[in-house]
Formats: C-alpha cells, sequence, structure tokens
C-alpha cells in the first residue's frame, strides 16, 4: 500500500516504527521499495555518495530533479521526499517555493526536506501553504558543515540542546509533517520525539526517536570515503562487488566468459554462406 504523510503519523500515533532510506536511482529505489521501507529520501548525499564531492555544498537542483525522477519511477509503495539542495530556499521564501514545486513538477517527489531550524520556518510555512509536504531537518545539518568545521555531532551542551527542542516545536508549528535528527545525543532525540506531535526520524540519534533513515550505501558498506559511529553495515555489498568485478576480470581475460550458454547462434546454412561470402571479400 502506498505510504502518505498520514501513515507516517498514523504509525506515530500507533506506536510504530518508520523506516526510510535513501536511493539515487530507480534500480536501488526498486529494491528498497520491494523491501518494504516506507520512505525513500532522495538525499543530497547524493553529492557524496553518487557524485564524488567531499560534502553537499556544490550539489544542485538540475542534480536533484534528475535522481529524483529516477527514484519516483522505481518506488511503487515508499513515500519518496527529495532534499532540497543549498541555496535553493536558503535565499527565501519565493526561491524555496519555486523549487520545492520543481521537485514535485519535474521529479514527481511527495515531500521535499529541508535542513534548519527557527531561521527556514517561513520557508516551511510558504512550501506547506502552497500543498507541499516537508520533512524539516535538525542537529547535524550537513549544508552547514562550513559554520560546523567538520561533521560533529549537536545538542550535547544545554545551551545548544535547548535550542534543538525550541527549533524542533517551531518546525512542527511551521507545519512540517516529519523531523530528521541526526546526530544528536539520544536522550535529547527521545526527549523531542515524546515532545513533537509528528514523527521524528533519526540517524545518529538512537532508538527513542519514531524512525530511522541511512544512507544505502553506508549500511550496505559500499560507502568507505568516512564511517560515521551510528552506521552499521547489515550486509557487505561493497565486497560482494569488488569480488564480482574481479571474477569478471580473471574470467574475461581467462577466456572462460563468454561460454557457450551466453552465445547467440545462426543456422549453419546461414553460417556458410556468409563465409563463402566473406572469403570473396
Ligand atoms: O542527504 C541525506 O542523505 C540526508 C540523510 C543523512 C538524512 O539528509
Amino acid at each position: 500500500m502506498k505510504n502518505t504523510v498520514v501513515t507516517f503519523q498514523q504509525m506515530k500515533d500507533k506506536g510504530e516504527k518508520i523506516t526510510m532510506l535513501t536511493a539515487y536511482d530507480y534500480s536501488t529505489a526498486k529494491l528498497v521499495d520491494q523491501a518494504g521501507i516506507n520512505s525513500i529520501l532522495v538525499g543530497d548525499s547524493l553529492g557524496n555518495v553518487v557524485l564524488g564531492y567531499p560534502d553537499t555544498v556544490s550539489v544542485t537542483m538540475e542534480d536533484m530533479i534528475h535522481h529524483g525522477a529516477a527514484v519516483a519511477r522505481g518506488a511503487e509503495n515508499a513515500l519518496v521526499v527529495i532534499d532540497m539542495p543549498f541555496m535553493s530556499y536558503q535565499t527565501g521564501v519565493y526561491d524555496a517555493v519555486v523549487n520545492a514545486g520543481r521537485l514535485m513538477k519535474e521529479a514527481r517527489g511527495q515531500a521535499v526536506k529541508l535542513e534548519g531550524g527557527e531561521e527556514v520556518c517561513p520557508q516551511i510555512k510558504a512550501i506547506t501553504t502552497a500543498s507541499i509536504p516537508v520533512v524539516a531537518h535538525l542537529g547535524l545539518t550537513p549544508q552547514s558543515i562550513n559554520v560546523f568545521g567538520g561533521y560533529k555531532s549537536q545538542g550535547r551542551d544545554l545551551r545548544s540542546a535547548k535550542k534543538l527542542i525550541r527549533d524542533a516545536l517551531l518546525v512542527q508549528e511551521a507545519g512540517a509533517f516529519a523531523v530528521v535528527l541526526e546526530c544528536v545525543p539520544e536522550v535529547l532525540a527521545t526527549l523531542i520525539s515524546k515532545k513533537l506531535t509528528i514523527p521524528t526520524i533519526g540517524i545518529g540519534a538512537g532508538a527513542g526517536c519514531d524512525g530511522q533513515v541511512l544512507v544505502y550505501a553506508d549500511m550496505l558498506a559500499m560507502f568507505s570515503d568516512f564511517r560515521p559511529k551510528f552506521v552499521k553495515a547489515f550486509a557487505n555489498v561493497g565486497e560482494a562487488m569488488r569480488a564480482g568485478f574481479k571474477a569478471y576480470d580473471e574470467e574475461v581475460k581467462a577466456g572462460t566468459y563468454p561460454a557457450e550458454e551466453h552465445n547467440y547462434t545462426m543456422k549453419d546454412d546461414v553460417y556458410d554462406e556468409l563465409k563463402a561470402y566473406a572469403d570473396t571479400l
């Protein structure tokens, strides 16, 4: 059954955990969807995982539309949430609504996600007023990497923890239907999850959140540039891929691939005629 924003709220209300994974292409989206995951996030982690950037700052609207559309074509039941890239909403309410609209119309996402608290509440309000569901993102917000000075956990002192709770309440009030909490202490994420009526989706925020999200390439051990503490390898797909590529290389070089069963055939009489013709050339 198709997951919607209503499903998210019903799951929180019933105390059922929500699952979300990233995907950036059609085939992966299909696999995630077939596994019964509730939601697919076309994260701007696309910049790190697919495009090889050191961070998400360079990701463009065109990147998100291109990959978001591929994911949307592969997702039958999962709710597709597409990240708004850096500078597609920070510049103001007008840009935010126009760009959120492009992610819905051109990529056919079902919701957008943007990073920040109080400072982006006018954007959240305007986007939701335009009938576009919004997921907020608090804690370690990777688009602010240059302000944080690195990928550091957030909300560990009283002042920043208080601000995080306030921000969570404000984005809820502004109309967000869910909020991602990234790299914050478990106790803080649990407190926020109890305080909010909308679901929290944690990443490096402990089991007290209403749901969890991971970057699929991290949880399948396919991405090795950096490995945050909260990542668990649920399968070693990276190693399986390396082994598969190596076996292909060896078999092609040894002449054992392609084998008889991989070949297309031609009737003998056709071949004989063809051979005679080739000999005349
Ligand atoms: O871009 C992304 O993949 C994300 C998740 C880490 C939540 O925002």
